[in-house]
């Protein structure tokens, strides 16, 4: 197919849609189309546009069938720790008492995939209300891809969509079934799962349930839209909200936006926005915290099952190990920056150790902004250490700067040039910048220094089946397998987002 015809393919992709092709991703979007002309029988990619472009019901069915190989459909339980923990113990308390004397509240994920997110709502709500019979509960997934809602609506999930999950969490809201984890009926029955397009169709809209929204959640979905359609999304977000509604995103999905009557506001977990109609409205492009990742669409390499740990984005290589710790209680207090303040807090204990710990702790809990505050001090005090740079370029990842994650990553890399952690961070951040070839250095080197580095493996697997090199990315997945075999299997794989050693083979086998 001529570069301009998918140029126009590409448009049409991104007027209906708004999502947009990374230029790295057009082969794969080529491939794509001709799979969909093979399957159609056309031989003509004109033929396949103009299908494409008419209003028709045949139209209809085909761009469903090709959304469902275009999208990531990338989901987990409880994905991203910190800003559940917002909406457990401060946004949804905060609604749930402005709502208590109406007894309605409106919730809507917005770009829901396979309904993970959705459910996770559902389970806090059940847990904060547990008597919500007199409540009119709206709990409400959207998506564009069909596949994605039908899987949401079985409810069915493997392991892998737990990796999050405490295990008591899942056992008390899921029953083992052949197939995997059915969700609990009543958990299930809260959720009501609807076909919808962000970009083409209109809200707010009463007939669809799209209005007076307490909270909207549309997370890791405007990342992969070209810039002009998330600022058209974000207007009928703004006005789908009722007044002090929330809107929460993906970290930095909203960057260089104009917020309109939506305001930012700062927690220590995450930044979420508020639609304010009677207070000053926030001036245009209102800076966030966080500098812009660039808006980018990742055409789907695999399945969400054989996506591997490298695969998902605004996921990093965790050189935190678990922590169990609760949040501490000065942790709830808002602030509003997250550059690092001049003085010393107060509790910033003089033992690096026990710095170490409590950052860990809180870098565990979401509580990223309280954590490098602490890691700040600690490199003004000394910029020679070693562990402090790493979990500071860690936290900076997590929380989508990846210029200074990438600044710290390299100190890090200079005081100890044998340790593998800092390159496979680096090699994730910048495969999200958009250099694979570097990306595949970093990690080339992570296998060199440490030969038995699993997770190098498995992230160099998806590298070169994103790129299509299938016999590479299969030799990879073979020597991740036979390392993983020669594992205890409960034995938790470093890097791997605390999986153990028997469930990452167990997709690893899936996939070969
Ligand atoms: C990576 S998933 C995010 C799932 C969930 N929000 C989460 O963060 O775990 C992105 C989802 O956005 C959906 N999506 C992409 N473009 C969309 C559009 N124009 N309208 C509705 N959903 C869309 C995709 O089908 C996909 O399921």
């Amino acid at each position: 197919m001529e570069d301009a015809l998918l140029q126009s393919f590409h448009k049409l992709l991104t007027s209906r849609t708004g999502l947009h092709i990374r230029d790295k991703d057009h082969e794969q979007f080529r491939r794509t189309l001709a799979f969909r002309m093979k399957e159609l029988k056309l031989l003509r990619p004109e033929a396949y546009y103009q299908l494409l472009d008419n209003a028709t019901p045949q139209s209809e069915v085909e761009w469903k069938q090709l959304m469902a190989r275009l999208t990531n459909g990338e989901s987990y339980f409880f994905r991203d720790k910190g800003q559940l923990t917002l909406l457990q113990q401060t946004i949804l308390p905060e609604l749930i008492e402005r709502n208590r004397r109406r007894h309605i509240l409106r919730v809507w994920s917005a770009g829901c995939s396979t309904g993970e997110e959705a459910y996770s709502l559902a389970i806090l709500l059940h847990e904060l209300l547990p008597h919500h019979t007199g409540w009119k509960l709206l709990i409400l997934g959207t998506d564009i891809n069909e596949e994605v809602l039908d899987k949401a609506r079985q409810g069915i999930y493997s392991e892998w969509s737990f990796r999050m999950v405490d295990t008591e969490l899942r056992q008390r809201y899921f029953q083992p079934v052949p197939k995997g984890y059915e969700i609990d009926p009543q958990i299930r029955r809260m959720v009501t799962f609807r076909h919808g397009n962000l970009r083409r169709d209109p809200f707010p809209n009463p007939a669809a349930d799209i209005h007076e929204m307490d909270l909207i959640l549309c997370r890791n979905v405007l990342i992969y839209f070209d810039p002009a359609a998330v600022g058209a999304v974000l207007r009928k977000f703004e006005l789908s909200l009722a007044d002090e509604g929330y809107l929460v995103t993906g970290h930095a999905e909203l960057n260089h936006q104009n917020l309109g009557q939506l305001k930012t506001k700062m927690f220590p977990e995450s930044v979420a926005y508020q639609r304010h109609l009677k207070a000053a409205i926030a001036p245009p492009s209102q800076p966030l915290p966080v500098p812009a990742t660039p808006p980018t669409v990742q055409i789907k390499p695999a399945t969400p099952q054989q996506r591997t740990p490298a695969a998902r984005p605004h996921s990093h290589p965790s050189i935190i190990p678990p922590a169990k710790n609760a949040v501490p209680a000065q942790e709830k207090t808002n602030k509003t920056s997250l550059e690092p303040s001049s003085k010393l807090p107060a509790e910033l204990p003089s033992n690096t150790e026990e710095l170490l710990q409590q950052v860990k702790s809180l870098l565990h809990n979401g509580s990223y902004t309280v954590a490098l505050e602490k890691l700040e001090d600690a490199l003004r005090r000394d910029t020679d250490n070693f562990a402090v740079l790493a979990l500071a370029a860690q936290a900076y990842a997590n929380l989508g700067q990846h210029v200074k994650a990438a600044v710290y990553c390299r100190q890090a890399i200079t005081l100890d040039s044998f340790a593998p952690a800092p390159y496979h961070l680096l090699a994730h951040i910048v495969e999200e910048q958009g250099q694979a070839d570097e990306a595949k250095n970093l990690l080339k080197k992570v296998i060199y220094l440490a030969p038995s580095y699993v997770a190098a493996y498995i992230d160099l697997g998806a590298l070169y089946q994103r790129e299509g090199d299938m016999p590479r990315a299969r030799q990879m997945r073979k020597t991740a397998r036979e390392l993983l075999q020669k594992m205890p299997p409960q034995e938790v794989v470093e890097a791997c987002d605390g999986l153990t050693a028997a469930t990452i083979l167990g997709h690893l086998q899936e996939m070969a």
